[in-house]
């Protein structure tokens, strides 16, 4: 869609002690696109989102954004880059309803007591622009809602910020097949109002359905990053097991032996060890 990358990573490694779990990565995500990011259990997906976060600082390598390098050294540096995260386990209060969640630890305040009605309205507006119609009160518990709504409710919240790059890690790994379909909408329009959006998925359907770009992560390597349309279901399944497709991924064998096991698989990949 657009030229420059809303964000561009180059050269990204990352070591847990001896353990090297991202290798020289490159990973782009343009304005207005869902890029998904897909690999095995273990290949460094969630290493790589707490790096654009700033959870973990990169040992190497260059961000940029908007075109520019910036240093993302903190949860608070990516938040005023307008980066935000949805984790898999949501991090939303049962026991607040869903305004308290979508302000909690950011709440607006009118001197010394919280602004109410600004932080309702805010997440009302929030609400709508993303067409969401499932939610029937602003003042439900969380508790009270479905998979599907809560996972809404992490996207609004992450939304809520003037973020520019939103990252889902696995939305829809619980839900069934109608609230995944909402979901998955939402997500298509985050970037339709042109946010650059990065959902990380296991569902080739889900990535199928949904993005404009796949970048495959193989034991810490990024082996493609290719436009949707010209890659199919059975390249993607091989690039996350086995770090390559024909011409694409790894030209040569890797150097390490691989698990050879399905994306499904539970075991997790110890990255490129030693
Ligand atoms: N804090 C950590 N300390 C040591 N090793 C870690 C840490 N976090 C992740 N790893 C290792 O890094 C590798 C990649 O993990 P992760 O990024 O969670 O993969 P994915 O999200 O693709 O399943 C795994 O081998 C995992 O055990
Ligand atoms: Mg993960």
């Amino acid at each position: 869609m657009s030229a420059t990358p809303l964000l561009e990573l180059r050269g990204i490694d990352k070591s847990f002690g001896p353990v090297q779990v991202l290798r020289d990565v490159a990973f782009a995500a343009h304005p207005g696109e869902v890029t998904a990011l897909v690999g095995d259990n273990g290949a460094g997906k969630s290493t790589l989102v707490k790096c654009i976060s700033g959870i973990y600082p990169a040992d190497s390598g260059e961000f940029l954004f908007d075109g520019r390098p910036v240093t993302i050294n903190s949860p608070r540096d990516a938040s005023a880059l307008g980066i935000e995260v949805v984790y898999q386990d949501l991090a939303l209060c049962d026991n607040l309803d869903i305004v308290q969640n979508m302000f909690l630890g950011r709440e607006k305040r009118s001197g010394i007591v919280l602004d109410e009605p600004t932080m309702e309205q805010m997440a009302a507006e929030t609400l709508a622009g993303l067409s969401v119609r499932t939610v029937k009160s602003l003042r439900q518990h969380v508790s009270s809602l479905s998979g599907g709504q809560r996972q809404t409710v992490a996207i609004a919240k992450a939304v809520l910020w003037n973020s520019r790059l939103v990252i889902l890690d696995e939305p829809t790994a619980a839900l069934g097949v109608a609230q995944t379909a909402q979901v998955l909408e939402l997500v298509r329009r985050l970037a339709d109002n042109g946010l650059a959006v990065v959902l990380i998925s296991h569902n080739m359907n889900d990535v199928f359905a949904v993005s404009d770009r796949i970048a495959a992560l193989y034991l810490g390597q990024m082996v493609a990053q290719v436009k949707t349309t010209d890659i199919t279901h059975s390249q993607v399944v091989e690039l996350i097991t086995a770090g390559r497709s024909g011409n694409l991924g790894l030209v040569a064998e890797p150097a390490l032996s691989t698990t050879g096991s399905g994306a499904e698989s539970a075991d997790t990949n110890p990255g490129a060890v030693r």
